[in-house]
């Protein structure tokens, strides 16, 4: 069987992590197919979009997205994101998106009392709808009553599919899944994300569960990560919370991220390390592949390949333990020579 992949290096330090990526994976000896797609910011000013019209007739066919990130000064944010990451998100239904927030033994952290044993939370982000569903408008541009709406939009269907994942994640990990919410303050979106909750975990026993408001639990994340192990939260609350967790993984360079539908098993999950596109270090050769390395551990994962799946993190494990690492996380090595390490740790083992 051979895998297609497309590849979606982007934008900024994309190309030199999804490179280093693409070549631990090659040294597994699966048969994979790598289908460069040149699409970003240098198109959108080729083109006038981030990805062409019909993008999602150009990705069938694939099993994964193997993307970069996206985003350049040249064009702004909500135009870039929209019309690439987040249209990817919405447009594929890829309605989960699983962060894991484990530390590596080798890797810096900012907390002074915990290290690799106590770090390890998995963050499973609702992923198509909530703050970020794209609902809103503005009116009376320019005027001093100028109005800017943004509506979340929480579905009974979007919050059980995301909340009952994660329990089920919950349930093969330590037993415990914590629920973001803001149902203090937010009276109609979360008061029903924590029922949905509480409704599903009725179907768990054997998984405890805890609702905790999310400003706490930032908080917690950081003076007790130890007490946390899989996270469900909605779409900008996980976004925040991922930031924060990928801070205690040693910098936004380690954190890895799958894109998935868990409802249709065999369709296409786009993986994709959680930094953006760097701007500031691109083309100097300097960025952290770690995270790019392991959301393709993530992608192998997802294409049904488990062992090359952890063949793939545990060489990044031991790289991370022994060196080389690139300066972000404390060391001096190029994107290229952790990348090489890796490999070389994957032919040797
Ligand atoms: C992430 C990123 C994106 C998000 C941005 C680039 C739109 O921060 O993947 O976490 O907010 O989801
Ligand atoms: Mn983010």
């Amino acid at each position: 069987m051979t895998y297609r992949v497309a590849v979606l290096a982007g934008d900024g330090v994309g190309p030199e992590v999804v490179a280093e990526a693409r070549r631990a994976v090659d040294v597994l000896g699966l048969a994979f197919e790598w289908v460069e797609l040149p699409w970003g910011s240098a198109w959108y000013h080729e083109h006038g979009r981030m990805m062409p019209e019909d993008w999602e007739d150009q990705l069938a066919g694939f099993q994964a997205v193997l993307l970069g990130a996206m985003g350049d000064p040249s064009v702004p944010d909500h135009v870039s994101l929209w019309g690439s990451i987040l249209e990817l998100r919405q447009r594929l239904d890829l309605w989960a998106n699983v962060r894991p927030c484990r530390l590596l033994e080798g890797i810096p952290t900012p907390l002074a009392d915990y290290g690799p044993a106590e770090i390890d939370i998995l963050f499973v982000r609702e992923n198509t709808e909530g703050e970020y569903a794209g609902v809103g408008g503005r009116s009376h541009r320019g005027l001093p009553g100028e109005v800017g709406i943004e509506v979340s939009v929480f579905t009974r269907a979007g919050v059980e599919r995301v909340v009952r994942y994660a329990f089920e994640l919950a349930s093969t990990r330590r037993g415990l899944l914590t629920s973001a919410t803001k149902s203090n303050a937010s009276r109609f979106g979360y008061v029903l994300w924590d029922e949905v909750v509480e409704e599903v975990a009725a179907e768990f026993p054997g998984v405890r569960v805890e609702r905790v408001l999310v400003d706490a639990l930032a908080a917690r994340m950081v003076r007790s990560p130890d007490s946390l192990d899989v996270v469900v939260a909605s779409n900008l609350f996980a976004d925040i919370l991922t930031d924060l967790g990928a801070a205690l993984q040693g910098g936004m360079g380690m954190s890895a991220s799958a894109n998935l539908a868990p409802d249709r098993p065999g369709t296409i999950g786009v993986f994709e390390p959680v930094h953006g596109s760097a701007p500031d270090i691109a083309g100097q050769g300097i960025a952290n592949p770690a995270g790019a390395i392991w959301s393709a551990s993530l992608m192998l994962d997802h294409l049904g390949e488990p062992e090359a799946a952890q063949r793939l993190l545990k060489a990044l494990d031991d790289v991370c333990r022994d060196g080389p690492r690139t300066r972000d996380v404390g060391g001096a090595a190029t994107t290229r020579e952790v990348g090489a390490a890796v490999a070389a740790a994957l032919s040797a083992g």
